[in-house]
């Protein structure tokens, strides 16, 4: 116990730094989507390479045909368990930037928060096991596990490149467990424990119609408007209630246990609150389903972005040439991404009308996974974060995609372990996206603790 009362002293008197250098990390645009950034990508991996190696690490940058790959790993500890901690370093793009109360890549402190791109999703999250690795070398001299750092930066493009690198690397990234910090806690003073992420396909549908933009007074009504057509095919995915009409698209769904909707039922959710601090009234769904189970266990259909014809001032009369929408489905363990695009391209294709001709482009993939949720380690996650935050966390599914964790399962068949230090109202993917700078430090005290417990159990 002498080593926890020295590494909690060394977090408290260290805390003011750890921020400000998150703050250095947070200032590099690592938007991975948008290639003008590359460089900037590159900057950040290689920023993360130089802070291991300042803290005694072994660390390098693999290049990849995408973004590069950090890898750093803790001097060798001969019987202990080696753990590897997963994260990226990558974000979403910032827009929309005038909905931003501060500039996304000049971190700002406020209540309590710090506000940058990044902020919780993934930097900020990432950095407690960082910091908490330092805490234990600056402290005691060595860590109590073996620790491999891998992170990535092509996250938020659906880790194309990751996979490949595993593949090539297995041996030297052997580990025990796996450890991610890249979701969230049930609620402000509810720490949790994720046993379940759902899987995602993306898809961009572009529809073709007539060789220009036609006048819509002289041509509508026998020429085929493009952008009618990719209403009425977004509108025969899914029914009023939600329920996607792909054909064969539920059969690997498995139904949620009894015992687990019992479980879910008596999570502390308020329905209301949920819907408030949204701004709508409610909402709606699959009948049958509770809030929490349509957006953690059952499967969704969304539009993310929809385009066609004039967006401009005041009104045109045109049928456009294109139409285009941007849409994606969230799956659940158990459902294969490649077998619904088998499924959906036909299903889509049938109903095209003479006149249009369609284009269906599948971007990422990613597997729903679920997770042991009763390993030891599970059970040493469990003790650190009680004691770190002062609650015993809650189990919890999320509706979130991480697409290398069914990796690390199938290839790897170690235990991951889901360590959300984020808030549902961080605002990830959004302006103002911030974390909790309590979070940021009770979840650098739980990484700490987590090594110390997994040490205990060794190799299990
Ligand atoms: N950190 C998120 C995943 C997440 C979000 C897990 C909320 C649990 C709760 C991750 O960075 C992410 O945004 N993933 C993408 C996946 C993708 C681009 C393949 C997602 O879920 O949209
Ligand atoms: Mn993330
Ligand atoms: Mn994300």
């Amino acid at each position: 116990m002498a080593a926890r009362d020295a590494i909690k002293q060394y977090l408290k008197e260290n805390a003011r730094r750890f921020e400000e250098e998150l703050c250095q990390l947070l200032r590099i645009p690592s938007v991975s989507t948008d290639p003008q950034y590359a460089g900037e990508v590159e900057r950040a991996a290689q920023w993360l390479a130089e802070h291991f190696r300042s803290l005694g690490l072994d660390a390098q940058v693999h290049p990849t045909k995408g973004h590069p790959i950090v890898v750093a790993r803790s001097p060798r500890v001969p019987e202990a368990p080696t753990v590897l901690v997963y994260g990226h370093y990558d974000v979403q793009p910032p827009d929309p930037l005038e909905l931003w109360d501060s500039p996304p890549f000049e971190p700002t402190r406020r209540d309590g928060d710090l506000y940058a791109r990044g902020a919780t999703d993934d930097k900020g999250q990432m950095f407690t096991h960082v910091k908490a690795a330092e805490a234990w070398l600056k402290t005691t001299g060595s860590l109590p596990v073996n620790l491999i750092f891998l992170i990535e930066g092509e996250e938020e493009v659906g880790s194309a490149h990751l996979d490949p690198f595993l593949e090539e690397h297995q041996e030297e990234l052997r580990c025990d467990c796996v450890v991610i910090s890249d979701m969230c806690q049930f609620g402000p003073g509810q720490p949790a424990i994720t046993y379940g992420l759902r899987g995602i396909v993306y898809y961009e549908l572009r529809l073709q119609g007539p060789n220009r933009d036609l006048h819509s007074g002289t041509f509508g009504g026998a020429v085929t408007n493009p952008a009618n057509v990719l209403v009425r095919l977004l509108a025969s995915l899914v029914d009023e209630h939600g329920k996607v009409q792909v054909p064969g698209f539920y059969d690997d769904v498995k139904p949620i246990s009894a015992e687990e909707r019992q479980r879910l039922a008596m999570l502390p959710f308020s329905e209301e609150a949920f819907f408030q601090q949204l701004g709508v009234e409610g909402g709606s769904g699959e009948r049958g389903f509770t809030t929490l189970e349509r957006c953690w266990a059952r499967p969704s259909f969304d539009i993310n972005g929809l385009s066609a014809g004039y967006q401009g001032e005041g009104a045109k009369t045109i049928i456009p040439a294109q139409a285009s929408a941007k849409f994606s489905f969230r799956l659940v363990p158990n459902q294969d991404p490649a077998k619904i695009t088998a499924a959906l391209e036909p299903f889509l294709r049938e109903q095209l009308p003479p006149g249009v001709t369609m284009e269906l482009k599948s971007y990422h993939g990613a597997k729903g996974v679920l997770v042991n949720d009763e390993h030891p380690y599970v059970k040493a996650a469990a003790e650190a974060i009680s004691e770190a935050f002062g609650t015993a966390p809650v189990f919890i599914r999320e509706g979130g995609s991480i697409p290398v964790v069914s990796t690390f399962q199938e290839r790897f068949g170690v235990p991951v372990l889901l360590l959300g230090w984020g808030q549902n109202d961080d605002n990830t993917h959004s302006p103002n996206e911030k974390i909790s700078l309590s979070d940021f430090h009770q979840g650098t005290r739980a990484s700490a603790f987590l090594l110390e417990e997994i040490a205990r159990l060794g190799s299990v």
